[in-house]
């Protein structure tokens, strides 16, 4: 009978691995992970021929094998998102943040920033876009723009696509489902798109938040970076959270993830509600 693949990982390459992911992208995987890493890597080996985890190894150490451990970090994290997550902080930006942001923007003619910092296939940045819409509705005039980011290749060509299974809008009410996607119909029936208008304030970019230079707009006026520090080692997570706050325009509000805690990371910026952080 042949070997479970998973059991063909052994203890040793398998923290060869874990540490090349570390080094790359700061997600720590536990002891835990083990048989997920070989599932998930299973495939991988066979696109590229090799026998072993052994071999898979050899390639990412080799002058070529940069590339690999980005197709690597790819395969391994966890992309898991859906419109309205933790609708909470949805209706904090309508509530509290464009009210109090669009104004005295409104007075300078600047234009509104938000960035998404771990956007995986789209549904949290487009969930963003259609708050400031909604909003903008009565405050017509104003200029604004995301910025979609996310360490991963894969999932930025889809949020670029906007395309879902109609399954996937369900958390859309469905006044703002028909104001901002396009049904598909033909060979597209099942799923639906999200319409131009809305696309084009939006910017897709390759971003690992621990990259030397984080080529994002300074001043943005509302960061959302939720369900990805949790992956990430306290002195990462403070890391992290000292580059996004310094990316913050004064006023400007950081939301992270519930399951996310600043406790103990000295950020200097004024917590508001659950997840949700003020640079005074
Ligand atoms: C679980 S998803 C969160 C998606 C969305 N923010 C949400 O809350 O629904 C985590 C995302 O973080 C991305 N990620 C992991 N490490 C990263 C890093 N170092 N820099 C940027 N993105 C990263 C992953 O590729 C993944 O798409």
């Amino acid at each position: 009978m042949e070997e479970p693949f998973e059991k063909l990982l052994s203890g040793r390459t398998f923290q060869a691995l874990s540490a090349l992911v570390y080094q790359h992208s700061r997600i720590r995987l536990g002891p835990d992970k083990q048989a997920l890493v070989a599932n998930r890597l299973r495939k991988r080996l066979r696109a590229l021929e090799l026998g072993s985890y052994e071999e898979y190894c050899h390639v990412l150490h080799s002058p070529h094998g940069a590339d690999e451990v980005e197709e690597l970090v790819d395969l391994i994290s966890t992309n898991h998102t859906h419109f309205y997550r933790e609708p909470e902080h949805f209706a904090f930006l309508t509530k509290r943040a464009l009210p109090a942001l669009v104004g005295p923007l409104g007075a300078t003619g600047a234009p509104l920033r938000l960035w998404s910092a771990a956007a995986s296939s789209g549904e949290e940045p487009y969930t963003m876009a259609i708050a400031v819409a909604e909003f903008l509705r009565d405050h017509p005039g104003l200029d604004w723009e995301i910025t979609a980011t996310d360490i991963s290749h894969r999932m930025l060509a889809e949020a670029r696509e906007g395309i879902y299974s109609m399954g996937s809008v369900k958390p859309v009410p469905l006044e703002l489902l028909k104001r901002y996607f396009q049904k598909g119909f033909g060979a597209r029936t099942g799923v639906c798109r999200v319409k131009p208008e809305l696309r084009r304030h939006l910017r897709f970019e390759r971003v690992n938040l621990f990259q030397e230079h984080l080529p994002v707009a300074a001043n943005q006026h509302v960061i959302f970076c939720r369900n990805v520090m949790i992956y990430f080692d306290p002195p990462s997570r403070a890391l992290a959270v000292e580059r996004l706050a310094r990316h913050l325009a004064p006023g400007g509000y950081l939301v992270v993830g519930h399951s996310e805690s600043l406790m103990g990371i000295p950020h200097g910026l004024q917590p508001v509600q659950q997840g949700v952080f003020q640079k005074t």
